[in-house]
């Protein structure tokens, strides 16, 4: 007999396809909504493995239901939606799909960081209404990236790609990060700096560390205040990691000058959420690693992690 396997979401026919191959299959059909709480609860007690997105919160309460599971795959590199401690208890072994979307969430970033440096929606926006009377010399004017003061705030696969591309742009780099990483200094000819000092001296501050209770609210509006006048805040790790209503009032009150969020406190947001009305802010729904190559090794990489937990006996990728 296959194992049993639930998936949270409609994946593309080749992943399922290639799931069926190996285990008996039960999935939640539906593109656009999550699994329900007391559907995923209800199916979970059947299972060996879960193959489950970063919008379906396994807690405690959800593992407790579990009888026969023994591996969670997250389509994401991110977990904080999983309970991971409580699974290890259990001997569930939790698995995440690291280093294939590293590049493609670089790209994103940095495209977001020029984007809100360049005020590029809010110049779509403008011509798109029909507001562009005349080429002025201050119309739309913004921060340049090239040769400004980035920190970096995490030093993971992420960040070091991020600093890749950000060298192309001559910026002068430093990061902060729990602990020092002198090799890396080296290759990329950066130079660490205690986090206050990074926020009182960055043009540009970007989040890229993991999601966790001592990183919720790290940037809160004592961080806001140190930032200087022109600094525009880049966020595509997690949106715990920004007090959302402290960065609203930063940007009310032009403490910083603009803001770049790929992810918020509570997704998906509402349109009616007050960021969203800000011409300085430059908000997306959460689609760092959305590109079709990427998301597709990230499927193909938590049926294989399924795989190797419920037939080699050989975790990958475990958290
Ligand atoms: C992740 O992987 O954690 C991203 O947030 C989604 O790709």
């Amino acid at each position: 007999m296959k194992p049993k396997l639930l998936i949270t979401r409609k994946l593309p026919e080749e992943i399922i396809d290639k799931a069926e191959k190996n285990f008996e299959v039960i999935i939640w059909d539906n593109e656009l909504t999550p699994i329900p709480d007391e559907v995923l609860s209800e199916k979970i007690e059947q299972v060996d493995g879960l193959l489950c997105l970063l919008t379906d919160n396994i807690n405690k309460e959800v593992l407790n239901r579990a009888k026969n599971l023994k591996v969670i795959a997250n389509l994401a590199v991110g977990f904080d939606n999983i309970d991971v401690n409580s699974a290890k208890r259990k001997g569930i072994i939790v698995t995440n799909t690291p280093g294939v979307l590293t590049d493609t969430t670089a790209d994103l970033t940095f495209g977001l960081m020029l984007a809100t440096a360049r005020r590029m929606v809010e110049a779509n926006n403008f011509i798109k209404k029909g507001e562009w009377g005349s080429w002025s010399p201050f119309q739309l004017t913004g921060n340049d990236v090239h040769n400004a003061k980035l920190g970096v705030i995490g030093m993971g696969r992420i960040a070091q790609a991020f600093i890749k591309r950000a060298k192309g742009f001559d910026m002068d780099i430093c990061y902060f990060n729990r602990s020092r990483k002198i090799r890396l200094e080296e290759k990329f000819g950066i130079y660490f700096k205690p986090l206050e000092d990074l926020l009182i001296t960055s043009d540009f501050i970007c989040l890229f560390i993991p999601y966790t209770k001592d990183s919720h609210h790290m940037i809160s509006m004592a961080e806001l205040q140190k930032m200087k006048k022109n600094a525009i805040l880049i966020n595509t790790a997690r949106g715990g990691l920004v007090d959302e209503k402290a960065l609203y009032k930063a940007l009310i009150d032009k403490v910083i000058s603009g803001a770049g969020l790929d992810v918020f406190e509570n997704e998906p947001i509402n349109s009616d959420n007050s960021l969203l009305n800000l011409s300085n802010v430059v908000s997306l729904p959460h689609i760092g690693s959305a590109s079709e190559k990427t998301r597709l090794k990230m499927a193909h990489i938590s049926v294989d992690n399924i795989y190797s937990v419920l037939y080699e006996k050989k975790p990958v990728n475990e958290v």
